[in-house]
């Protein structure tokens, strides 16, 4: 077997079972769960009879992976749209099964596992593919922490050079999963000339876009790039996804877009692993891609969801409004520090939560890596906002309940 499989961390959910064994939920509350980050919103109508109108002449055929022309061009046009950023559609656009499978393939088609200390940098905490990615592409990860006191901004600074010297490629994220920060120009600027003097690639994972609440929507990466100069995008290649925009994590569509150099090569990479993407998926993308609508609409309940429930929790959490995203990435209150043995004060709440309130909360360090010392999910939780409005206002209710309780 390929030993590096053994270097793979156990995926959060699997410790939250774990963390969650022996424990008997209050059976008197039905369960409400805020751990998964799955969207639960409806999935559109017009999405649906695309795919299904799709299925007569959609199966019958090999799909080519580079996708059909339409879709690559409906991309673009999307790029066009949100960023007012020009991408070729035939050169710089590739659609992707999701971004999760693309983000660990393009780790797989940028390394260089032969260079010696070849490394993969990210945020710390951070969405779990981004380290396996690294592991089985034979790179060492390299934690760089997210500063809660900087709206949880990643401190590339604190990077040795000596790391970014064999730095090949890191991973970026905006929104940020799970602090839902954005990043600014300014941090691209500065990463962009650390990717020009050391020469890795950026891959931005930008699948929360278009779910945010302030008024601007996030920059993207891309957008960013054509802002400082670098109308190229050389180096550079962002990730993005059908899965919360439009409400179909079962669909499995999504799009890179970025330098056509490394889409060449991560266009041979996918010819191989086989990461062709269904006609029917394709047309389905085409309408989602073509469609604001449903978007907009989808926006408004995060919005109005978050609207209600954020100013409840910031009575008992340590939490505020985030930029972007579907979570509230929350610190306990510090009674739970060394409330039960064994466990970080995040694990501590998570448990007695779900144990007095059936509610599930994903604790933070659980999405983070100890690193100089410090985990910096320690004595946070994630809540994701996915359910319906009632069910995310009745967890705040009770999370508040449970605090209250506790602090007495
Ligand atoms: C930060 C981040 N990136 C990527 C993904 C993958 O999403 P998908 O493969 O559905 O596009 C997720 C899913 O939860 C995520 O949180």
């Amino acid at each position: 077997m390929n030993p590096k499989l053994s270097l793979l961390q156990p995926y959060p959910f699997e410790r939250l079972r774990r963390l969650f064994a022996g424990v008997t939920p209050n059976p008197g509350l039905r369960p409400i769960s805020l751990g998964i980050g799955e969207p639960k919103h409806a999935t559109p109508q017009m999405l649906k009879d695309a795919l299904a109108a799709a299925l007569d002449t959609g199966l019958t055929g090999y799909p080519a992976t580079a996708g059909e022309p339409a879709l690559r061009q409906a991309c673009a046009a999307w790029m066009q749209r949100r960023y007012g950023v020009a991408v070729d559609a035939a050169t710089q656009v590739l659609p992707v099964n999701g971004s999760r499978e693309a983000l660990f393939a393009f780790a797989q088609t940028v390394l260089d596992a032969t260079k010696p200390g070849a490394t993969l940098a990210f945020p710390n905490p951070f969405y779990q593919i981004y380290e396996g990615a690294a592991l089985l592409g034979g790179a060492q990860p390299f934690y760089v922490p997210s500063v809660p006191a900087r709206n949880f901004a990643v401190d590339w600074d604190s990077v040795p050079e000596e790391v970014w010297a064999r730095t090949q490629l890191i991973f970026v994220c905006s929104p940020g999963n799970p602090t839902g920060a954005v990043m600014p120009l300014d941090e691209w600027q500065k990463l962009f000339e650390l990717s020009d003097r050391y020469g890795f690639v950026i891959a931005s994972d930008e699948c929360y876009s278009e779910i945010y609440f302030r008024d601007e929507p996030p920059l993207g990466g891309l957008e960013a790039a054509v802002k400082l100069g670098r109308p190229d995008f050389r180096n550079l290649m962002m990730f993005t996804s059908l899965s919360k925009r439009s409400n179909v994590p079962g669909l499995r569509s999504g799009f890179v877009a970025g330098d056509a150099a490394l889409i060449k090569s991560f266009l041979l990479y996918r010819t191989y692993h086989g990461g062709a993407m269904s006609p029917a998926v394709q047309a389905a993308s085409v309408a989602a891609w073509a469609d604001e609508e449903h978007v907009i609409d989808n926006r408004r309940q995060y919005r109005e969801k978050f609207a209600a429930v954020t100013p409840m929790l910031a009575e008992v959490l340590d939490v505020a409004l985030p930029d972007a995203a579907f979570y509230l990435w929350a610190g306990v209150p510090a009674s739970f520090e060394d409330k039960v043995a064994g466990l970080s004060a995040d694990e501590a709440f998570a448990r007695e939560l779900l144990a007095q309130y059936n509610v599930t909360v994903l604790p933070g360090s659980y999405l983070a890596r100890a690193s100089g010392g410090a985990n910096p999910g320690a004595g946070r939780v994630r809540m994701a906002l996915v359910a319906e409005p009632a069910e995310c206002l009745e967890a705040a209710e009770r999370i508040v309940r449970f605090c209250r309780e506790q602090s007495r």
